[in-house]
């Protein structure tokens, strides 16, 4: 056997450089799990077939087991000489079985078999992904659960708008988690069709049986264009996005824990055990967990476009370029899982400071919306009603007083309809109660969301 398993039309050995440039299996050792179950797939079916015999087809089997457990156990460790994860294990195969090891490869290319071992591994790192994600759902319903009763000011335009609960806040990010879920899930599906059978880019001339090695490595669909399958990286891409998306939500809550935890806020604080010190202010404790989770964002969404851009160019069908999908992919991989945890721990221990929440509510006018609803109420045309009550909060504004602390004859001053119950309407804990409606964040709402939500688990 020549050194290289394609070294038969060559008459250089290979410049060393090449070999360390071209070489994948740094990384794409990863995939070593899903080539060997692959591998295991293809040769029972080509014993099956009869395109060899099912002895051999046994013996490749028995091989390739033993080269799966040797790399557990780490006896086994891939080189660079030999390329790509692929290359080494077969290059191990005939070490161990001979020259029939030589069969293996009948009716396959690489070019199948890399996209195969990803779309293995992807849907499978999904179900990880989607495991990790149901627990930091989790956590964020029972914080949200614990702090039912805090009333907040929501924030637009980061001005304080309305009273909001804290509750309602929190279960915004268990929505795009619900969706974030949803759609790694959908690109799951799309991810679990069989490239094998296309071989290196129009399908082979032995009889394979497509359908039972779909059914063996668990896939939904055997791939309908061989030059398609091998060029396609549509899955990658998708991976890709799903987990920017979901690190751009988890970046945004990251925001909110950074901006709460300020002086300026104080709304929430972290345990020590979370946060970090500084080496020259002694007095610092940072939230830099959360910071790094919204600086990997960047790197998210880096590694998408880094992909697209590679396949931007790419004529059909496989080209040597589509191997720069796996560094972006494992990266993203590795960056979620790690922010997925971050965050659990942080909200897990993340406590409210409830005294200045509560301090924080009043003299920001977040009531003003319900007292011009109020006037509407009592006949008002909405636009004539926020106008007056504009004129309030001027008047409130340049006194500097609360809406609450304006007396009647004040607030009459501005519309004879105002009347003593004013003063339960500005009450930001009245103003939460009346936005009883789907989806909005009176107790009795938020309360049956969560308890949906504590159910699902
Ligand atoms: N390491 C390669 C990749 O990741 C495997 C396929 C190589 N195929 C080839 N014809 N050179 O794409």
């Amino acid at each position: 056997m020549t050194e290289k398993l394609w070294g038969g039309r060559f008459s250089e050995k290979p410049d060393e450089f090449l070999e360390e440039f071209t070489a994948s299996v740094d990384y794409d050792v990863r995939l070593y799990r899903e080539d060997i179950e692959g591998s295991i797939a293809h040769a029972r079916m080509l014993g099956e077939t009869g395109v060899i015999t099912k002895k051999e087809s046994r013996e490749i089997i028995r091989g390739l087991r033993q080269i799966l457990r040797e790399i557990e156990k780490g006896e086994f460790v891939p080189s660079r000489k030999d390329e790509d994860i692929h290359m080494n294990v077969e290059k191990r195969l005939h070490e161990i079985i001979g020259d029939l090891a030589g069969k293996l490869h009948t009716g396959r290319s690489r070019n199948d078999q890399v996209a195969t071992d990803l779309r293995l591994h992807a849907a499978r790192a999904i179900e990880d992904l989607v495991g990790l994600l149901g627990e930091l759902k989790r956590s964020l319903v029972e914080k949200a659960y614990e702090y039912r009763n805090v009333v907040m000011p929501e924030y637009t335009h980061l001005q304080r708008a309305q009273p909001v609960l804290f509750a309602h806040h929190l279960l915004a990010y268990v929505e795009m988690l619900e969706r974030d879920e949803e759609r790694f899930l959908q690109a799951k599906e799309r991810t679990l069709v069989l490239p094998l059978g296309s071989a290196a880019c129009t399908g082979t001339s032995f009889p394979l049986d497509r359908e039972m090695v779909r059914k063996e490595l668990g896939f939904r669909s055997v791939s309908k264009n061989s030059v398609d399958a091998v060029s396609d990286r549509d899955f990658v891409a998708e991976f890709l996005f799903c987990v920017s998306l979901t690190m751009i939500h988890l970046s945004r809550l990251c925001e909110e824990l950074v901006l709460w935890m300020s002086e300026e806020f104080g709304f929430i604080d972290l345990p020590d055990s979370l946060c970090t010190g500084s080496s020259i202010m002694p007095q610092k404790k940072n939230p830099d967990m959360a910071e790094l989770v919204r600086g990997k964002a960047g790197r998210a969404v880096g590694n998408l476009v880094a992909l697209l851009t590679t396949l931007k160019g790419l004529p059909l069908s496989y080209n040597r370029d589509l191997q720069e999908d796996k560094e972006p992919f494992f990266d993203s991989l590795d960056t979620l899982r790690g922010s997925l945890r971050a965050v659990k721990l942080m909200i897990e221990g993340l406590s409210l400071n409830v005294e200045r929440i509560r301090e924080s509510l009043p003299g920001g006018y977040l009531t003003a919306t319900d007292l011009a609803e109020y006037l509407v109420k009592k006949g008002v045309p909405f636009r004539k009603a926020h106008e007056v009550t504009g004129k309030i909060v001027r008047y409130a504004v340049e006194g500097g007083k609360a809406l609450e602390d304006l007396t009647l004859e004040e607030f009459k001053k501005f519309s004879r309809l105002i009347e003593e119950d004013v003063y339960r309407v500005v009450d930001p804990e009245e103003s939460v109660k009346g936005k009883d409606l789907p989806g909005g964040t009176s107790p009795r709402r938020v309360m049956r969301r969560l308890r949906e939500l504590r159910r699902k688990r």
